[in-house]
């Protein structure tokens, strides 16, 4: 059994959850709609990310781009009405905080009255006036650097960052710059477990890490993944369930027994 929270997350808690200060690693798990927010929840995850995965994980999408700041509140709003205790964090979709900080704090706003407790950005020092401008609209930010699938076409793919000394510095760079704007938190995504670390050793605040090694201050996987439903899972994923298979064979035999005249049976029908 999880251990039970004595109280709702809140950000400053989080804010404050680093592990060379003693405090155990962060869990955030990603959830889409009000069962996966159950499910988290239960298991006492410390926040729940409605993350922009939703596009691919969920939407059938090819990538991230796809999704807009309405289909995020969609999805935040189904997570928040479970009111769960983990905090609910809003990623913000690609275009919505790169055009001016006005625009940013309005779609910030958006997730927050959608339910969202905080929201989530990709990218480095260039978003650092956005986040001041969300910080300043007491709009608590967490960033997301290292691997950021918003950027895949700029990346030119999926690809592990920060595998040389250069990249790697200017990632720590990057970490630096969003704590100072006002980040509580920062995911680091698809970097040298050095990476990992050195971008942990540099913050006061946490890193939580997707593929960035053992040493970040929390981990983060998409539940889909965790759960076994996704076809192809990056090799940082572990898979602690096969529901897919699962699911799969469920229907299969409801099939199996709707043709076959086995259900429904006489418990099965309203006399
Ligand atoms: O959208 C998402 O699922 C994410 C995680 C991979 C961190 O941003």
């Amino acid at each position: 059994m999880p251990e039970t929270r004595p109280a709702p997350v809140t950000v400053p808690a989080v804010r404050a959850a680093k592990r060379r200060h003693g405090h155990p690693p962060l869990v955030m798990v990603t959830a889409y709609d009000a069962p996966g927010a159950r499910v988290c929840d239960a298991a006492g995850v410390d926040l729940i990310l409605v993350g922009d995965s939703v596009a691919n994980v969920v939407l059938g999408y090819e990538d991230t781009l796809q999704v807009s700041v309405e289909v995020m509140a969609h999805h935040v709003a189904a997570v928040a009405r479970t009111r769960p205790g983990a905090l609910v964090v809003g990623d913000l979709p690609w275009l919505s905080y790169h055009l001016d900080p006005a625009d940013t704090v309005r779609n910030g706003g958006l997730l927050i009255r959608a339910g969202a407790q905080c929201v989530k950005l990709e990218g480095g020092a260039s978003r650092t006036p956005m986040v001041r401008a969300l910080v300043d609209a007491e709009i608590p930010v967490m960033g997301h650097i290292g691997l950021t699938p918003q950027s895949v076409h700029a990346m030119g793919g999926y690809r592990v960052q920060g595998r040389d000394d250069e990249a790697a510095r200017l990632l720590v760079e990057a970490a630096g710059a969003l704590a100072e704007a006002g980040c509580f938190a920062v995911v680091v995504e698809g970097v040298p477990e050095q990476v990992g670390s050195a971008v942990t050793a540099a913050l006061e605040v946490p890193t939580i890490g997707i593929g960035a090694g053992p040493h970040t201050d929390g981990q983060v996987l998409v539940l889909h993944d965790l759960l076994g439903v996704t076809a192809r899972p990056a090799r940082f994923v572990r898979r602690y369930a096969e529901l897919g298979e699962a699911a799969t064979a469920a229907v299969a035999a409801f099939a199996a027994d709707v043709r076959s005249g086995a259900f429904p049976s006489d418990a099965e029908v309203y006399r």
